[in-house]
């Protein structure tokens, strides 16, 4: 799809000129004479140009105004002004506006062109940047947080409600895999900071010695090997939220600066001795328990209360088994969306060993083995294949268990090739099943036709009894 350009101009020699212009260049042109048509096309949506280049004194009104009509709407394009009667008050408004350019008349076409390209390349820019926003915006809504337990609802109701509040420091608590990071994302992205940015940062990856420049940046010559100035993570996410995962990993003295800037809104540089003001909301999440932390000196009391005054915990699966039916609905979903798969069937007894199995990796597990478990179900199978959840209760041994006829073990350590693991598959169920085709389709969740196509790939012998 060609690029959109919308001209504003009343002057039609001009208007026709850099019509023509553009076309030739493999512009979509739209030209609008005045700013009732202009405002038409813009504000009812019909169009949504990339770059604008309007004139500012039409006959029925002002370019400025419209665009700041434009930017009130929250709607994207960049835009140059071209007019033969600027003053410098109208170029201070229009910059501020967030114009890109303000060009005085005649401009000759070669720097116009110039000046269309550099409009086109942050217009692009900016329009992945709100295409992104949107699309996590879709993909983080607080409905994405699945579960009906109380402790779900709860967490989602926190979520909702924190959306509209300008708080400036959050902790998310919970074991590993308990869903902080995602709650984290739709706080964000469901939140008034949605369309700035989500930095995200692990204090665990990230070695100490590099960690508060990282956070904070540094000016150049600031250290051995700081050639440059660079911005830091803070100041990366400024106006919008930094997530600092696995923040009972920090050291004191970073805590201690970290407190200070979200308490001041203002950080320091590494190197640096001017104060840079910053708007940033600060979640933190952690799998410690901070309190204890706090008791034993690792965890600085002061930042560790700045940062409870809002919490959310996220309880283990463990202890809410009544989340595991909608988590595993949205993952399969999920897994046969992704993998062109058709699984509408959970047997009884998947669900049950799904829901008395104990989660240590929580709902992080859980998707893992969801995901397994579609990936590997024979192709268009309809029924869940449960031995693909491969299970193994913590407290018993990973040998079958009597009675356990339907259970099969495989070596998951690269041994075995999917090919082989399915011929082996269909092999052992074939002889469990006594070679009768319907009986082992039955168990395999696939058809019978499906099943001898497989029987002949891989040359199963004895050759397979029909039904019996
Ligand atoms: N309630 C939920 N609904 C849907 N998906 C969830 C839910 N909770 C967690 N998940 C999914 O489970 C996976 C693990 O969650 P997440 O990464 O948020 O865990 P975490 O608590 O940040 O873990 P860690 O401490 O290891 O970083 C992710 O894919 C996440 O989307
Ligand atoms: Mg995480």
């Amino acid at each position: 799809m060609p690029d959109s350009l919308l001209i504003i101009e009343d002057e039609s020699l001009l208007g026709a000129e850099l019509q023509r212009h553009f076309r030739r260049d493999g512009w979509e042109v739209s030209w609008a004479r005045s700013i009732a048509e202009a405002e038409n096309l813009l504000l009812g949506e019909t169009l949504s140009p990339l770059v604008v280049l309007s004139d500012m004194s039409l006959p029925d009104g002002n370019g400025l105004d419209l665009l700041e009509s434009v930017r009130q709407k929250n709607l994207g394009g960049e835009w140059l002004f071209l007019t033969g009667y600027g003053t410098v008050p109208d170029s201070v408004r229009a910059l501020k506006l967030g114009a890109l350019d303000f060009l005085t008349k005649p401009c000759d076409l070669a720097r116009l062109d110039l000046i269309i390209a550099a409009a086109t390349r942050s217009g692009r820019a900016q329009r992945r940047i709100a295409e992104h926003s949107a699309a996590a915006a879709r993909r983080y809504s607080v409905d994405s947080f699945s579960g009906d337990s109380s402790a779900s609802n709860a967490a989602r109701q926190m979520l909702t409600r924190l959306a509209c509040v300008p708080y400036s420091a959050l902790l998310i608590s919970g074991e590993t895999g308990t869903g902080k990071g995602l709650a984290a994302r739709i706080l964000h992205h469901g939140g008034i900071r949605a369309s700035a940015p989500l930095v995200e940062v692990n204090c665990a990856a990230l070695p100490h010695e590099l960690i508060e420049s990282e956070l904070f940046g540094h000016e150049a010559g600031a250290f051995t090997g700081a050639k440059t100035r660079r911005r830091g993570l803070f100041e990366q996410a400024d106006g919008g939220t930094l997530f600092l995962d696995e923040v009972g990993e920090l050291a004191p003295d970073l805590q201690a600066k970290l407190l200070k800037a979200i308490e001041d809104k203002v950080i320091r540089r590494v190197g640096g001795d001017r104060e840079i003001a910053l708007d940033v909301q600060l979640i933190a999440a952690t799998n410690h328990d901070l309190a204890e932390a706090v008791a034993a000196r690792r965890f600085r009391e002061d930042f560790y209360h700045r940062l409870s005054v809002f919490r959310l915990e996220l309880p283990p699966l463990r202890q809410r088994r009544e989340d595991i039916r909608a988590l595993v609905q949205r993952f399969v979903a999920e897994f046969n969306l992704k993998a062109g798969k058709k699984i509408r069937h959970i047997r009884a007894s998947t669900w049950q060993l799904l829901e008395q199995h104990n989660w240590p990796g929580n709902v992080r597990e859980l998707r893992n083995a969801i995901e397994r478990a579609v990936l590997l179900t024979q192709g268009d199978a309809d029924t869940l294949q449960e031995e693909w959840l491969q299970l193994i209760p913590a407290s018993t041994p990973a040998t079958p268990a009597q009675g356990s006829a339907d259970l099969l073990c495989l070596p998951l350590d690269g041994s075995m090739a999917l090919d082989d693991m399915d011929r082996h598959i269909i092999q052992t169920a074939l002889a469990r099943h006594a070679y009768n085709v319907t009986a082992t389709a039955r168990a395999l969740g696939t058809t019978r036709e499906t099943l001898r196509y497989r029987v002949d790939k891989y040359g199963l012998k004895p050759v397979v009894r029909e039904d019996g």
